[in-house]
């Protein structure tokens, strides 16, 4: 047969042509029912409605002779299955009792079978007659539907068909059956949208036996707006599972409120049957293609057989409309708005209300002058993540290198079902019992040396190291603060006294001491003095001193185990082991800033502490925690936190609530099951060197320094001189292909890599290819 085929074999079957009286004679002789028929419309059948004398109604289906036994038997066989698992689903029923299927002859000697069924009560509602709460239900209903179809199938749900999607591309050569010109344009817009992105997703798309047809117009409604029936099975057919949500949302989008009606009705079918990513991805898609579909065959129907006019008409409406809307917006524009309201995002209609003011300016007009600039001119404007995946609102996509809080990847499925299981369930706070927080904490004292046996559960790094600054004061009762020149440690404001990268026109305060960062390659002591080590080591000494001077006895110094905003600094462990020596020895505690760094950044091991062979007397934890999920924690020993307990109760409303513990746990499950810490050392490892090659040919790479995952790479105008060359135009080169990196150091010259743990070889390869091209001032993208 060839291709369309059966394509036209299904179109061109006439329906039956029955006579009312015809039909009466039939439903008292087989079915027992003497009653008045009035034809009701279809698009291949007969249809007729029974009532008696008595008032019952029914409808009597006189199938298309083309549909044999077994298009029927898939019928009802989807009819009772359908029933039996959801038996509050209100569908039409074979009558009960009744012979199910009869055969009659028709005029020219073959055979036409007919079933009778329950008529269902209500009225059918045009789309503009829902009330937000009727759009829910309709969502509701579409996926309970599919939902009580999902353990049925057939064989002959898998029959070729012109209203499975499918199929739609078959329907292509029946396009020129759209007599507009223009509308004809935007069907073939449609036809190649799903060509090119659905056609080819379909097989990975869940997959079941669906209603297929649960449309309006074979739907009624109670009147509260309640789906009190649903029609005709006629179509049922084996497809994507969220093609029943397609057709069932094919004309929310030609209401003026179109997003939110569509937003409503996704939001109920979610409800039921929460929708994967690529189903969202791709309904867009689907509706096109559904609207392709109506498009088509209404226009090959009226065009053969003008008497159905009325009824195939009808298709159509709002149908121009809603395609001219997505070609107006431009698909590569429509598409991301469609999957945004899918995902229940409120969205603004494409030019609708579009902003006078632009995004950026809005941010800086409501969140204030003090919050930092954007990354990267001009700015991102991103709408999701996936693993090592950023996506713009234009639906480019960029390669995080930057980012270390999605540390197992951006939006991983695990720790968002976890995230949203708990949150589904209980989100409480620690003054009740829970295992979560009591597991969590058990888990993260079992990765620290022994001695870190406490663990307090906060929401932030800012409020880790604030804690632990309070530990700090109550278990030394000293006063005196220490941190590296640019370090940053948080934003309250011990934490904001205690980081000097954010002080610009502020004073040091007096309780706080700075020391130089252990910096062999710019620093005021070189890696060519064989001296450099201990030459920084002796400022602890003056800062106690200096300390001492103005009334202050040592109670915390704060170190960043990756010396991040120092420029990414690597010292030998000998530096650390002495600082906290000497500061120890002074009756000050070390304070393990483990914010940036920690959760297996630096390749192989947890915490980057444990490369310096140091152990801190409190550790801060927060960023990567719960992978996007705020939560963060000091832990510590049970000594410190009770000689606190003395001065003062503590308690955190959100800290170590369940949901941010669930998203911790699970944090903790991908690390290990994913085998991410090996892992990163093994990326890291394959960066760096990669990176020295690039050094060898680019002489503006005065360093390559790195940490596991934790890379700098500095820039230098010179490198005799090692001026500093500022990382902003390379940062936006690389942006502008396609990969994203950030800046750091005191003077803003050294290149911040920190992609999510599962970044690939062939990412890393990706990364460093950017570079190279960045650097030899090529950023066509
Ligand atoms: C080393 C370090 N400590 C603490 C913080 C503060 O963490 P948060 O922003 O979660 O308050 C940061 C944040 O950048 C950090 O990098």
């Amino acid at each position: 047969m060839a291709r369309d085929g059966w394509v036209l074999g299904e179109l061109e079957a006439p329906a039956p042509e029955l006579t009312p009286v015809a039909v009466e004679a039939i439903a008292a002789d087989h079915f027992g029912i003497v009653g008045r028929a009035t034809p009701l419309v279809s698009e291949r059948d007969q249809n007729f409605r029974i009532v008696t004398a008595d008032h019952r109604a029914f409808v009597l289906k006189v199938s298309n002779p083309k549909d044999g036994d077994d298009a029927l038997q898939l019928q009802a066989g989807a009819m009772f299955h359908s029933a039996r698992v959801d038996p509050g689903l209100p569908l039409m029923r074979p009558l009960p009792g009744g012979p199910g299927q009869v055969e009659v002859p028709d005029e020219v000697g073959g055979r036409l079978l007919v079933r009778m069924f329950t008529f269902m009560p209500g009225r059918h509602l045009e789309i503009q007659e829902l009330t937000p709460e009727a759009l829910w239900g309709l969502g509701v209903c579409s996926a309970r539907m599919a939902r009580s179809l999902r353990g049925f199938f057939h064989p002959g749900a898998a029959r070729p068909s012109v209203w499975n999607l499918r199929h739609l591309l078959e329907l292509k050569p029946l396009l020129e059956a759209v007599q507009d010109p223009r509308h004809r344009a935007l069907v073939g817009m449609a036809l190649d949208d799903f060509g090119n992105h659905a056609q080819a997703a379909f097989p990975a798309l869940r997959a079941q036996v669906i209603h297929n047809d649960l449309s309006l117009s074979n739907l009624v409604f109670d009147q509260e707006q309640v789906v009190s029936g649903i029609l005709d099975f006629g179509d049922v057919a084996h497809s994507a599972l969220v093609a029943e949500l397609a057709i069932c949302a094919e004309s929310a989008l030609a209401r003026p409120d179109g997003l939110a009606a569509l937003g409503r009705l996704v939001g109920g079918f979610s409800s039921v049957t929460p929708l994967e990513d690529q189903e969202v991805e791709l309904l867009p898609d689907l509706l096109l293609g559904r609207w392709a579909a109506l498009a088509i065959i209404s226009s090959w129907r009226l065009a053969r057989y003008p008497a159905s006019a009325a009824y195939v008409s009808g298709w159509q409406r709002g149908l121009w409309g809603m395609l001219e809307a997505a070609a107006a917006a431009g698909l590569p524009k429509w598409r991301p708005l469609i999957q945004s309201v899918a995902r229940g995002e409120r969205v603004r209609p494409i030019g609708v209300t579009g902003p006078t003011e632009s995004l950026g300016q809005r941010r800086r007009r409501l969140l204030g002058a003090a919050l930092s600039p954007l990354f990267y001119d001009p700015p991102l404007h991103l709408v999701r993540g996936e693993g090592v995946w950023l996506y713009d609102a234009d639906g480019r996509r960029y390669l995080d290198a930057y980012n270390n809080v999605p540390i197992v990847g951006h939006s991983h499925p695990r720790v968002a079902a976890a995230v949203a299981r708990q949150f589904a369930t209980l989100a409480s706070n620690t003054r009740y019992l829970h295992e979560a927080p009591l597991e969590l904490a058990e888990r993260l004292v079992a990765t620290m040396p022994p001695g870190l046996d406490t663990v307090l559960f906060v929401n932030s790094g800012s409020e880790a190291n604030d804690l632990a600054w309070r530990l700090a004061l109550s278990f030394t009762g000293g006063t005196g603060g220490v941190a590296t020149r640019s370090a940053y440690h948080g934003i309250s404001a011990a934490t904001a006294d205690l980081s000097p990268e954010e002080w610009r026109a502020r004073a040091r305060p007096d309780w706080v001491e700075t020391l130089p960062a252990p910096d062999g390659y710019r620093g005021r002591h070189r890696r060519e003095e064989p001296e450099w080590v201990s030459r920084y080591v002796d400022h602890v000494d003056q800062a106690i001193a200096a300390l001492a001077s103005r009334g202050h006895r040592p109670a915390a110094l704060f170190i960043d185990s990756g010396l991040s905003s120092e420029g990414i600094l690597i010292p030998p462990p000998e530096y650390l082991v002495e600082v906290a020596r000497r500061w120890r020895a002074a009756g000050g505690l070390l304070v393990g800033d483990e914010v940036q760094l920690g959760f297996g950044r630096s390749g192989a091991q947890m915490w980057g502490f444990q490369r310096h062979q140091v152990v801190p007397d409190i550790v801060t934890v927060g960023k990567p925690m719960g992978n996007g999920y705020p939560i963060a924690a000091v832990v510590t020993r049970a000594e410190i936190v009770e000689r606190f307990s003395r001065d003062t109760g503590w308690f955190s409303t959100f800290g170590g609530n369940q949901v941010a513990c669930a998203a911790g746990l699970a944090v903790l499950d991908v690390l290990d099951d994913q085998g991410l810490l090996p892992h990163a050392r093994a990326m890291g490892d394959a960066l760096l060197a990669q990176l020295r090659q690039l050094q060898q040919r680019h002489p503006v790479i005065g360093e390559v320094r790195s940490l596991g995952l934790l890379v700098g790479v500095e820039l230098v105008r010179e490198r005799s001189t090692r001026e500093p060359l500022p990382v902003a135009g390379i940062a936006n080169s690389m942006r502008d292909l396609g990969v994203l990196v950030g800046a750091t150091g005191p003077a803003g010259n050294v290149i911040k890599i920190r992609p999510p743990l599962v970044v690939t070889a062939a990412q890393v390869g990706m990364v460093t290819e950017a570079l190279d091209r960045a650097l030899l001032g090529d950023a066509r993208p």
